[in-house]
């Protein structure tokens, strides 16, 4: 079922199949930095409780992507919509109020303080104490990891278990969309399936996740939907499965021949 995964030519293809109602909405936005944009005209759209995948070489604009929806990076032209309303004009603190929460790239944890503080400063927003306490007791029942090592200090839990704190802080506010990029990265194979294990549960817990990683195979395969960023450009989306078979973004971004550091994946190491 190869077919039904949209090239872009021009950025003009439409979606063979009717999306469902779309959570997050990209309408040919560009973004960059200084002078020059990073992101060229990217359309597309984040299916409202999907897990959209985005995946592409290094430098293709991913994280610059996420920026633009966590509002650190300012969208220069075109429009996001969340929920069909722009949020061009919604500063960071707006989009955290409506529910899109992004876990930071990794080493975010204050290491002195215990894990169950870390989390806890994930409400740091909410002025009622009682929900901090009761949404930690909450996330404590749901990952073992944060109801066990409550009482440590952050530094001394391993990288994967520090990740796993970072989504826990994240829940504190109850996100709607969970944006995280590149959340496996740095960790070994058992750990990483670990971290990959948890995105699936926070996608069935109902959440809208909107995931970027250069695991694309594991990424793609955990994903409704997925997306190819190439030289900030939508070349391909489609379910994840359509763009995970796709033979050409097969050949390019996934293969497990590649080797390490050359070719255009920039090293994908998910053979
Ligand atoms: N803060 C920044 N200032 C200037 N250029 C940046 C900044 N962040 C990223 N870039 C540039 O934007 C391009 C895309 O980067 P990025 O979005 O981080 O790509 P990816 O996450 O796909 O690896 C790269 O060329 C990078 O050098
Ligand atoms: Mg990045």
């Amino acid at each position: 079922m190869v077919s039904q995964a949209v090239e872009r030519e021009g950025g003009n293809a439409t979606l063979s199949e009717p999306a469902p109602r779309p959570l997050l909405a990209f309408r040919e936005v560009c973004a960059g930095y200084g002078g020059a944009d990073i992101l060229h005209d990217v359309s597309f759209e984040v299916p409202e409780g999907g897990l959209t995948c985005v995946v592409g070489p290094n430098g293709a604009g991913k994280s610059t992507l996420l920026g633009t929806v966590s509002g650190i990076v300012r969208t220069r032209r075109g429009e996001l919509l969340f929920r069909g309303e722009p949020l061009r004009k919604a500063n960071p603190r707006d989009r955290l109020d409506r529910g899109i929460v992004q876990v930071p790239q990794n080493h975010s944890l204050f290491r002195e303080m215990t894990v169950r503080e870390n989390v806890e400063l994930g409400g740091f927003v909410l002025r009622d104490r009682a929900l901090v306490r009761q949404r930690y007791e909450q996330i404590a029942e749901t990952m073992p990891v944060v109801a066990q090592r409550a009482k440590d200090k952050a530094g001394s839990l391993s990288g994967g278990q520090q990740r796993l704190i970072e989504f826990a802080r994240c829940l504190m506010l109850d996100p709607v969309l969970v944006v995280l990029d590149e959340p496996s990265m740095g960790l070994d194979p058992r750990t990483r399936k670990t971290v990959f294990d948890t995105v699936r549960t926070l996608h069935k817990s109902g959440r809208t996740v909107l995931l970027v990683e250069q695991n694309a195979r594991a990424g793609l395969r955990l994903a409704t939907h997925g997306v190819v960023l190439e030289n900030g450009r939508v070349r391909l989306e489609g379910s994840g499965r359509e763009v995970l078979e796709h033979p050409e973004i097969g050949a390019l971004f996934l293969g497990g021949e590649v080797p390490r550091n050359v070719g255009p994946s920039g090293g994908n190491d998910d053979a």
